[in-house]
């Protein structure tokens, strides 16, 4: 399958790290002109230098989503070369938090930042894509939309409004060429998830090495058909997809790329 994507242009929102630079570098290695978006100059820079490295073509925009300001400034820098086809609205971040401790302001932080930010992103570039009558919205949710742990209870219930939000866009973007669609990642492996199970690791008797840990914490946490932490790359692949043009008849899915952690046939 050749998912082609040249002469498309695309704003991964929270590429400068994690899950956010691998969908980058998949859809430039496919072609699309890429805009490397965080808070950190720093890294922002380094991924859009590494597409570039590998042949791709990047820019970059810099700013916080959860102000109405910052949303506006990164969407100017993101259209300043020409219109966004492909929004993938993937920035957002959690704390491990108990019940006991996720406050009423961490509540209303993470729904800013996780859904709002997102939303704001929809307003300023989803209007532009109806009017040539060709677009992508894909919004990375999680499997914690659908089966919610007993802990960081503010971030999972932003899971589900994310899952929400982007099915109600689709039934908004009936005829429009535009889809909107979802990929639910299960437990991927970038740099925060591993530092958290090598940190309780040892004490939960999982072992000292990474070797060690991984199978105990999948079984404990994330018990699944792989028997693994999934790879930023694999989450990349389902948005590739759903980015080309394969994807037309796809709107207001789901592909869960969780290695059968949701227990679920729907
Ligand atoms: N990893 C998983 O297992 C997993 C599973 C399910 C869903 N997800 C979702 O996938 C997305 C990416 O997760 P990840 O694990 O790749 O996280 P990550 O490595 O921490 O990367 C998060 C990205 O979001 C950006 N970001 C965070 N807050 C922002 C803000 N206020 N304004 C603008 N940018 C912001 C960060 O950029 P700067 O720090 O440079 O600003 C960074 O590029 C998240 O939405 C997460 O909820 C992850």
């Amino acid at each position: 399958m050749n998912l082609e994507l040249s002469g498309k242009r695309a704003l991964v929102t929270g590429s400068s790290a994690g899950l956010g630079a691998a969908i980058a570098k998949l859809l430039a290695a496919k072609g699309a002109e890429i805009v490397i978006h965080g808070r950190n100059e720093g890294r922002v820079d380094e991924i859009a230098e590494a597409i570039r490295a590998a042949g791709g073509a990047a820019t970059t925009a810099l700013g916080d989503l959860t102000t109405d300001e910052g949303a506006a400034d990164v969407a100017r820098a993101a259209t300043a070369d020409g219109p966004i086809d492909i929004l993938v609205n993937n920035a957002g971040f959690y704390r491990h938090l108990s019940w006991a401790d996720a406050t009423p302001a961490e509540w209303s932080h993470t729904y800013n930042v996780n859904v709002v930010s997102g939303v704001r992103m929809i307003q300023h570039l989803v209007p532009a894509m109806r009017e040539r009558c060709w677009g992508r919205v894909v919004t990375v949710g999680g499997g914690l939309a659908l089966q919610p742990m007993n802990t960081h209870p503010q971030y999972n219930a932003t899971l589900a409004a994310r899952h929400n939000l982007a099915v109600s866009l689709a039934r908004e973007l009936k005829g429009t060429g535009v889809t909107s669609n979802v990929v639910s990642p299960g437990a991927i492996l970038v740099e925060a998830t591993k530092e958290f199970v090598t940190g309780i690791g040892p004490a939960r008797g999982w072992g000292d090495t990474w070797e060690e840990i991984q199978p105990n914490a999948v079984e404990a946490l994330i018990p699944n058909d792989h028997g693994r932490f999934g790879r930023p790359e694999e989450i990349a692949a389902a948005v590739a997809y759903l980015c080309s043009d394969y994807a037309e008849y796809v709107s207001g899915a789901t592909i869960r790329v969780d290695g059968g952690l949701i227990r679920s046939a729907f």
